[in-house]
């Protein structure tokens, strides 16, 4: 991304239309490098209005990241996390930064990354995670647990519980389900994804990446990028929300989850899993590299496996595989 890109980006955000010799004038730049600036924020995803004689207006004003709204979420016992976040206005991957931070000192303890953008942002299975500029949340939080990397399994579904419960505590009233093992969805579209990455031991430490992506804006003429039915929480509220009080619920909740899970593992976080599964009760198909199997689904086990009931009523477990849901004859695949 151009160096001048965030400061290009603060000057449009007013709602008003900025001339190029203003914004050259501004930035130091000629016009036509300022029109060069402009059709790269397209390409970041930020829509921008081009009016003859007016010059240049973003169509959706755009909210920041800003460490000190984010804190204002914190519940009291997590505002001393508050020193603990950094915010990039682009980087790789949010994830691997912090898995190199651990890596270079192994004693780190917690930090919380946040970016308006990645270069490189990280999906489960090698997958890409795109995300437009300033417009949903990228967020992931270096942890390390005193577990074995097998107790760690089931992290995952309980962060993806997180992610509800921090839409909830937001207002929205909407039926957000899970499916296994982490993804986070609406009508079948997906809201968020986590990846959770678990990344060398230090005195019987395990330095844990939580990552979560969170769609807050992502308008569908991104389809081409994602390659799944995607939504976003502006669709689900219909409202513009409010990504500062969002990421702070989130992180907030996040860091509840992780000492709950410190403690008790997975299995504090069970029955709120059955709750919030997608699958349970219905009829699914799971896909693994050795097999493809039909029945019913029966939530997780005490490690986050995936529970699944043959018709001759046997239960198999699963420790990986893709879900599909079986709705009037069809399969759904997210
Ligand atoms: C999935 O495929 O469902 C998981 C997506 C996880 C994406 C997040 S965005 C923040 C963090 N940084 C990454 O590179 N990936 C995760």
């Amino acid at each position: 991304m151009h160096k001048n890109i965030p400061q290009l980006l603060t000057l449009l955000n007013d709602e008003n239309f900025h001339s190029g010799s203003d914004l050259g004038e501004k930035l130091n730049l000629t016009r036509s490098a300022v029109w060069k600036l402009i059709k790269q924020l397209e390409k970041l995803g930020i829509e921008v209005e081009v009016k003859t004689k007016l010059g240049y207006k973003i169509t959706h004003n755009l909210e920041f990241l800003d460490a000190r709204k984010i804190g204002q979420y914190f519940t009291v016992p997590h505002k001393q996390y508050l020193d603990k976040i950094i915010i990039f206005d682009e980087l790789p991957s949010t994830n691997s930064y912090l898995i190199e931070l651990a890596k270079n000192d192994p004693n780190y303890k917690e930090c919380i990354c946040l970016a308006e953008s990645q270069t490189a942002g990280r999906g489960r299975l090698g997958r890409q995670w795109f995300s437009p500029y300033a417009k949903n949340i990228l967020l992931s939080l270096l942890w390390r647990f005193s577990k074995e990397p097998n107790e760690l399994g089931g992290l995952s579904l309980a962060v993806a519980i997180a992610v509800i419960e921090s839409l909830e505590r937001y207002g929205i009233k909407q039926d957000i389900k899970l499916k296994w093992p982490n993804d986070v969805l609406w009508q079948q579209h997906k809201l968020a994804g986590i990846l959770v990455e678990i990344s060398g031991e230090n005195r019987h430490a395990y330095n844990t990446v939580i990552g979560i992506g969170l769609n807050l804006n992502m308008p569908k003429t991104h389809s081409q990028n994602i390659g799944q039915p995607f939504c976003d929480v502006a669709e689900i509220s219909n409202a513009t929300p409010e990504r500062n009080k969002l990421t702070g619920l989130l992180i907030d909740q996040l860091l509840t989850t992780m000492e709950v899970f410190q403690k008790g593992s997975l299995q504090p976080f069970i029955e709120k899993w059955r709750e919030l599964d997608v699958s349970y009760g219905q009829q699914v198909t799971i896909i693994t590299p050795q097999e493809k199997i039909s029945g019913i689904g029966r939530g997780i086990d005490g490690k986050g496996h995936f529970l699944l009931e043959d018709k001759l009523g046997k239960l198999h477990t699963f420790v990986a595989g893709e879900v599909s849901l079986e709705k009037n004859d069809m399969i759904m695949d997210f």
